[in-house]
């Protein structure tokens, strides 16, 4: 079984699509993580749900010569899924360089080090604020690319490009970027979810953080924004059927000959669903009140965005499993795990 190299394997979605890989025989799977943004214990958490330890080289991916070093060691790898990236939009505003050198620097690497070692299939993840603020709902992969609305998409659309211009030069290397929208949720057995470090920008973490006693109190931004109940609208998707998006992606380049050398599929449920629905839905499935208010709209939020998701049907066989709820409830298991965890 050739070997599929996963870079920030200890985040949000590259943990949730290492536990996909291994339930679907990618059992050869190493790790690039320097936890500047996770934590070692995925990787317990891994195990326990998968029963398999998954080597993490904890390397910086700008720093290529060390970088180089995981591709001299592993000469058989086939399959590259780059995750690791600075992904805070409002950070990025403030620490733009940050962002520009993180998130380019170490794709230059990732692409140098495929080319010189031969690897053929390279995923990269993209993000739907590649479409910045768009009028035309649901959003299809064939909208013209605005200017982006911040470094962070800004980087994202960079990579994308960066990507296609690499291709034309690099017969023997095939793409697919995956633009996710609002990944939501935790690994079904709670085992495994967001970790975010310090006070969460997401609302998803911040509603049970808020519901478990961590935070005082939820402030929806806006409720007088232009939509049935005046919050935004996003297109929320579990994370694990994101994860599993990557195992079909990386499946397609590797067996299908006539796939194109590069491509690029929304990934979201292709459902809008406002904030106070998040809301209800959080309340209802875990018969909890959640402590929020009504605050002003934050800047830079989109009104509404979601996604025409007929591209990852039907080109990679993908139909999202989980509803609105399921998002709720798994999130929700996993708060109160990280709670018994950090009590024990
Ligand atoms: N929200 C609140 N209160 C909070 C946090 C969020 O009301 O405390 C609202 C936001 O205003 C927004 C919605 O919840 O309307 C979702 O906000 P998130 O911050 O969870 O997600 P965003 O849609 O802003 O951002 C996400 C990802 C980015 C990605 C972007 C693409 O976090 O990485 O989608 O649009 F780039």
């Amino acid at each position: 079984m050739s070997k599929i190299l996963i870079t920030g394997g200890a985040g949000y979605i590259g943990s949730h699509t290492i536990v996909d890989l291994i339930e679907n025989n990618f059992t050869n799977l190493i790790s690039v993580d320097n936890f500047s943004n996770s934590s070692k214990d995925t990787f317990d958490r891994i195990k326990e749900i998968t029963g398999k330890d998954v080597k993490n080289y904890n390397v910086d991916l700008c720093n290529l010569e060390q970088t180089e070093k995981i591709f001299e060691e592993n000469r058989d790898i086939s399959g590259i899924i780059h995750f690791a990236a600075y992904k805070a939009v409002g950070e990025s505003v403030e620490k733009p360089l940050k962002y520009y050198h993180n998130n380019i620097e170490s794709l230059v690497n990732m692409l140098k080090l495929a080319k010189k070692y031969n690897v053929p299939n390279i995923i990269f993840s993209s993000s739907c604020s590649v479409y910045g603020n768009i009028d035309k709902l649901p959003v299809t992969e064939d909208t013209p690319l605005p200017k982006a609305e911040s470094p962070y998409a800004y980087t994202k659309q960079i990579g994308e490009r960066m990507l296609q211009d690499f291709l034309k030069i690099s017969p023997n290397q095939k793409a697919i970027a995956l633009r996710y929208f609002n990944p939501v949720g935790a690994h079904p057995t709670g085992k495994l979810g967001e970790m975010p470090i310090g006070v969460p920008n997401n609302l998803v973490p911040f509603i049970t953080q808020t519901a478990i006693g961590i935070r005082e109190k939820l402030t929806i931004f806006g409720n007088d924004y232009p939509t049935k109940d005046g919050t935004c609208i996003r297109d929320y998707i579990h994370v694990s059927d994101i994860a599993h998006a990557h195992v079909l992606a990386l499946q397609k380049l590797m067996n299908d000959k006539n796939f194109p050398q590069y491509d690029v599929i929304n990934l979201g449920t292709g459902n809008g669903v406002s904030v106070k629905k998040v809301v209800d839905a959080f309340e209802k499935v875990t018969g909890k009140k959640l402590n929020y208010e009504y605050g002003p709209r934050r800047p830079g939020d989109a009104v509404a965005i979601y996604a025409n998701n007929q591209k990852a049907i039907k080109v990679l066989n993908w139909t999202p499993k989980y509803n609105l709820n399921d998002m709720m409830l798994s999130a929700w298991k996993w708060e109160k795990n990280l709670q018994q965890a950090n009590v024990n």
